[in-house]
């Protein structure tokens, strides 16, 4: 059995378990073996230098390549639809790695607001002080305002293809379409979706990356982040533009990266980007977020099923005064999301508590069950009080294009049994329902 022959035709559920791996050619072990190596002996001098001219496919070294790493990269690769893929140290790195692929000094790449805090921090910080700016766009829902973002130093858009704490659905086609009449890919975060509920590179979407810490892995054990290439995007149609794919690399004996066809992002990426910066995935990561892969449609079928009643028992209830969450009919994005993510609009979801600031303290402190973690994507029931901890340091304005209120609190909802779950989330009522609402700045203390 190979995936090369079987895979294209296999269904979700059988390629999580299957794709990109065939039994252990050397010992016929079933399961993933774990390559704990740095290195791989070359048979002969002849093989080392084809390897390291791209002439011959094989590990050299495991910054760059590793066998169980390149099973999980074919398999997301496979449940995303893309040409190649790679795992990357975490979902920050496969940010990096992206956009550093694409952009370089006085370049600049247009996104939507609505993103993960970490993200905004690297993209206005960090890669801001290396030359390459971000616009955010005024109104990510209105694709006008994304080509009105866009100049001709733009190499890139980016958004989140189900964005929190506002559970936003971003409009991949409309959003892709203006990118390719600007003449630049879209590349998406899929880390709340998931491929199971949005495959993004079919609506258009050229480059798709997660934090498969997140739902992929989905045991909360281990750091790791994934790049999809979708092969779609013809870097050679604008030498100007992309200087990068369509002139010879130096540090790659002149290799021109668009000679390399379909895959030219993701090699890209990994030869050079990987090579030099280094955000490489430990083996063992790769083979717990491979082992995660395998139930990824159970878990997030569950955690779809759980996040509907949640939100339903939420918007029920006298104290509180809003649900974000795009699998609701009261959500801005439900349209959206039933057209883009009509298996579930994910398991992340936030809620306004009228009694504010100190009613989400209250609340977050009461519950037993769920865990008060700045994670989410993990089979345990998560919560945090943003306002208090991941938003802290914003001023009211920020907190609110933010859309972060005093009493917002942010649910990951896990695969427990839903009676359980709802329970706890009683237990945070009950100790909020004594607040009235509070401004966050005067609690705060900001
Ligand atoms: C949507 C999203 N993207 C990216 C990241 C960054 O991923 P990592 O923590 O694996 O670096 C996170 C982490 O919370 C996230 O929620």
């Amino acid at each position: 059995m190979s995936n090369e022959t079987a895979g294209t035709a296999w269904s979700f559920e059988t390629l999580q378990v299957h794709a990109g791996q065939t039994p252990d050619a050397a010992t016929g072990a079933r399961a993933l073996p774990i390559y704990q190596t740095t290195s791989f002996v070359f048979e002969d001098a002849a093989q080392a230098a084809g390897r390291f001219s791209l002439a011959e496919a094989g590990p050299i070294y495991t910054r760059i390549t590793n066998p169980t790493q390149e099973t999980v990269e074919n398999r997301i690769a496979a449940l995303e639809g893309g040409v190649g893929g790679l795992l990357v140290a975490s979902g920050q790195a496969a940010t990096t790695l992206t956009i550093l692929n694409i952009a370089e000094v006085g370049d600049n790449i247009v996104a939507s607001p609505n993103l993960y805090g970490g993200t905004v921090n690297l993209l206005v910080h960090t890669l801001s002080k290396y030359g390459v700016t971000t616009k955010f766009v005024e109104d990510p829902d209105d694709p006008e305002s994304w080509r009105a973002a866009a100049d001709e130093r733009t190499k890139l858009f980016f958004g989140e293809t189900i964005a929190n704490p506002k559970s936003a659905i971003l409009d991949i086609e409309a959003v892709a379409a203006v990118a390719h009449e600007v003449g630049v890919p879209l590349a998406v975060d899929n880390t709340i979706a998931t491929p199971y509920l949005i495959q993004p590179l079919k609506h258009g979407a050229d480059i798709v990356i997660h934090s498969a810490t997140k739902y992929l892995g989905g045991h909360g054990t281990s750091i790791a982040g994934a790049i999809v290439d979708g092969g779609t995007f013809d870097w050679s149609a604008s030498p100007e533009r992309f200087p990068n794919y369509n002139t010879p690399d130096p540090s790659y004996n002149g290799l021109v990266y668009k000679d390399l066809g379909a895959q030219a992002f993701i090699l890209k990426a990994r030869v050079q980007l990987l090579r030099d910066m280094g955000p490489a995935v430990s083996p063992l990561n790769a083979f717990l977020i491979g082992q995660g892969i395998e139930t990824l449609s159970l878990r997030v079928e569950r955690h779809v099923a759980n996040a509907r009643k949640v939100a339903e028992f939420l918007e029920g209830n006298d104290q509180v005064s809003r649900v974000a969450y795009a699998g609701l009919p009261s959500s801005p994005w439900y349209e959206r999301a039933q057209r883009y993510a009509p298996r579930g609009a994910g398991a992340v979801l936030a809620f306004e508590l009228t009694g504010g600031y100190a009613a989400g303290l209250a609340f977050v402190d009461a519950l037993k069950l769920h865990s008060n973690v700045a994670n989410i994507g993990d089979v345990r029931s998560l919560v945090i009080h943003p306002a208090s901890t991941t938003h802290s340091q914003l001023n009211p304005e920020e907190l609110e294009a933010a859309g972060v209120s005093a009493g917002l609190v942010r649910l990951a909802v896990g695969i427990e049994n839903i009676e359980d779950i709802l329970a706890d989330l009683r237990l945070g009522l009950e100790a909020a329902a004594s607040f009235t609402g509070t401004p966050a700045t005067t609690e705060a203390g900001a």
